[in-house]
């Protein structure tokens, strides 16, 4: 009996579900199709994928093949070896297709397909071969010698699970965000504002020059984006609440484990609110429900933990799922309090160094107050207007340090990370914003579509973006976040 795929064995009618269906009927099931939905033992199956490892003694055979869509691999067994590999020169990393087979398995695993040679119908094809050096083998090669091979390094079973983590985790947010009536939208990438105001823009210009427009392809500066905010904005006064996930492009020239020049950075943008709470309980649900999502969703939680060979990490992600979970809600203070905090309490018989009010928290101290101070996620609100960009209002009253003028922002700090979120009030007052861009000497002419959203029917509203990287690494316990993205881009680093 040849196994028939999922949709054509259930014998699905058109229904909701017909474009799954009609994927599932026309293309070839991928492994963790094939280990959901086992089909009856003793069907001929066809099984796809790279060989991971080979290993034979005079009667048997094994190759473990995997395909990338789960941790688990199938075992492909072959009873004289000997013929066997005189007809196939396998090799690990080879790519192959085989039929057999499927039938409950004496070893580990529950299945396993069997290869016969003497059966007209079994078949193995190498559908491509590898160099006798490739350097993907059967043993842990460190994070780091794989960023040495960026068209290679996700057929392991680590950078592929944290990949296929990834894609869960965008699909858990667009799940609550519909949810709660957020339209996601699509802002450009190319754009001619600056919205932080720290001159880390990347510039864009055309090889070809385009002389009907001088010397500037879109007649006037563009640049890639550093954050999609400001149009955000334009887009949340139009439907209320938006959000998206993009690109954002960075030229900083700070080669850490948390900083990339492309990341993918989560925007959210929210009228009708009048609060700094109201953004920061939107930030804690948001990130408490993907962790609760993944932690129901019992298979993609063992496919993390299980792609992970040394066990201590697979701990650590359990843990930061645990310390994301608290029941208590996540702490929060003003920046002046956790300068406070950062002064006088010692860890450890040692300060954590002394700030002065207005100094910048740094990346150490932002671990320290998260990881081992209050243990938690932490909010810290209200920082010094010098420290931030140009569009947050003032601190409501109450939190203001006399003479010291702070705005009513908030960054999420994560144990571990560090900052992980920032978010603010924006200011919706024309004449206060245009105020403060001329204090800023900023050139307000350039930006003159973001304050005409000020003089238009303007209304409250805030919001947020959180570095998708940060948060794939700190609940995937990965150190270094050129580890969670599949192309990482830094300053020196742009291989393919
Ligand atoms: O704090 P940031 O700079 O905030 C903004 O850009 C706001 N305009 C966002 C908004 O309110 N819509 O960046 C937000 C987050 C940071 O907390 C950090 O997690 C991440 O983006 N981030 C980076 N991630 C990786 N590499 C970099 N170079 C990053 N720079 C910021």
């Amino acid at each position: 009996m040849r196994f028939l795929p999922t949709a054509a064995r259930l014998g699905h009618s058109l229904n909701t579900r017909c474009i799954q269906n009609f994927a599932y009927s026309t293309l070839a099931p991928p492994i963790v199709e094939t280990l959901q939905n086992p089909p009856p033992s003793n069907s001929l199956i066809t099984v796809n994928g790279h060989i991971k490892s080979l290993r034979y003694s005079k009667n048997v055979g094994f190759i473990d093949i995997s395909d990338g869509s789960s941790s688990k691999t199938l075992n492909v067994v072959f009873l004289s070896p000997d013929k066997v590999l005189e007809r196939n020169r396998f090799k690990v990393g080879q790519s192959l297709s085989v039929t057999g087979r499927w039938i409950e398995s004496r070893g580990k695993q529950a299945y396993e397909v069997q290869y016969n040679l003497d059966n007209p119908e079994h078949q193995i094809k190498i559908m491509g071969d590898v160099p006798e050096d490739y350097p993907i083998q059967k043993k842990t090669h460190s994070l780091q010698f794989l960023r040495t091979l960026p068209t290679l390094r996700h057929r392991t079973s680590t950078l592929a699970s944290i990949l296929r983590f990834r894609s869960k985790v965008e699909s858990h947010l667009t799940d609550f965000f519909n949810h709660n009536h957020f339209v996601k939208v699509t802002p450009p990438l190319i754009t001619s504002s600056d919205c932080e105001g720290a001159g880390e823009q990347f510039q864009v210009e055309s090889l070809k020059k385009v002389s009907s427009k001088g010397d500037e392809f879109f007649g006037k500066p563009a640049n890639l984006t550093v954050s999609t905010q400001l149009h955000l904005e334009v887009l949340a006064q139009s439907l209320n609440r938006v959000w998206t996930l993009t690109p954002c492009f960075r030229a900083e020239d700070s080669n850490t484990n948390r900083h990339l020049s492309e990341f993918w950075m989560l925007e959210v943008e929210v009228c009708y609110i009048d609060r700094l709470q109201q953004l920061t309980a939107l930030t804690e649900a948001m990130v408490r429900h993907v962790v609760k999502a993944m932690r129901s969703d019992k298979a993609s939680f063992f496919d993390l933990t299980e792609a992970r060979f040394n066990k201590d990490e697979a701990a650590r992600i359990n843990e930061r799922w645990e310390t994301v979970l608290s029941p208590e809600a996540w702490p929060s203070m003003t920046y002046s309090e956790a300068v406070e905090i950062i002064n006088k309490v010692k860890c450890k018989g040692r300060s954590k160094g002394r700030m002065e009010w207005g100094d910048s928290i740094s990346t150490e101290q932002e671990k320290w107050l998260a990881g081992e101070y209050f243990k938690s996620p932490v909010f810290v609100t209200d920082y010094p207007a010098e420290q931030k960009p140009f569009y947050m209002p003032p601190s409501s009253e109450g939190v203001l340090v006399s003479g010291k003028p702070t705005v009513s922002c908030f960054d999420l700090i994560m144990p571990d990370i560090g900052e992980l979120v920032g978010g603010s009030m924006r200011q919706s007052d024309h004449n206060k914003l245009l105020e403060e861009m001329k204090r800023r000497e900023m050139n307000t002419a350039e930006i003159d579509w973001y304050l005409s959203t000020r003089l238009n029917g303007s209304v409250p509203h805030g919001g947020f973006g959180m570095g998708f990287e940060r948060l794939i690494a700190y609940l995937g316990a990965m150190e270094n976040i050129k580890d969670v993205t599949a192309f990482p881009r830094a300053s020196g680093l742009c291989e393919c």
